[in-house]
């Protein structure tokens, strides 16, 4: 399934394996059971399957979208989830797939919710998604190194993503906190809590035995 995306949009290319790879990553680093590594693994895999459903000039548009284009868009991770609820083993995975595109303050699409409503699958894929497509090179810009990308996730911590979910990307590709903020400190973090130490510890209590918000249900 992962192949017939990338055969239709070339820029998808490797983007869910790496996709995949850094949300497991920021799994294994918030100490989330092995069971939903596991479904983040499949969710990333997969989180993009929906748009097997959008035509292929709409995918590789540069400009603008129009209203009809961008609906076809925002509807990639209903088709996605749907197609996936189809397949026995990974129906557990599909409101990971629906809800890739909401925002932490509820300005995203999917369902329309918000902070920790959202499942934790969901949000860990939203941060590794962005990330891979900020690093990676698209049609209309070029790639851009990890510690911009990181800042750029870190300007939208709060609103778009997590931040916990950053702070643990962050500590998984081995950067340090201090470095990242130092060079651009006053461009990105103009309130002064937010210029704090990563206390891992504290995130990863968070997180520790939740479930994926949803107690096992789909519910899109
Ligand atoms: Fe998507």
């Amino acid at each position: 399934m992962v192949k017939a995306l990338e055969a239709k949009d070339p820029y998808t290319k490797g983007h869910s394996e790496r996709v995949a790879e850094y949300s497991v990553n920021i799994a294994k680093v918030l100490q989330l059971p092995d069971e939903q590594i596991e479904m983040i693994e499949f969710a990333a895999l997969l989180h993009d399957i929906g748009k097997v459903g959008v035509p292929r000039k709409i995918l590789s548009k540069p400009s603008v979208l129009t209203d009809n284009e961008y609906k076809r868009v925002v509807e990639h991770p209903m088709v996605g989830a749907y197609i996936i609820r189809q397949i026995d083993f990974l129906k557990r995975v599909s409101p990971a797939v629906f809800h890739h595109h909401e925002h932490y303050d509820g300005n995203g699409y999917g369902g329309g919710l918000v902070g920790e409503l959202i499942p934790v699958q969901a949000r860990i894929l939203a941060v590794a998604d962005a990330y891979d497509a900020i690093t990676s090179v698209r049609p209309y810009r070029g790639a851009k190194n990890k510690k911009e990308a990181l800042r750029e996730l870190l300007a939208c911590a709060g609103s778009q993503f997590d931040e916990r979910i950053i702070r643990a990307l962050i500590y998984s590709l081995g950067i340090s906190f201090e470095d990242l903020i130092a060079e651009k400190e006053e461009e990105y973090f103009p309130e002064e809590e937010k210029v704090s130490v990563i206390n891992l510890s504290e995130d990863i209590d968070f997180f520790q035995g939740k479930d994926d918000g949803n107690g096992g249900q789909n519910d899109e």
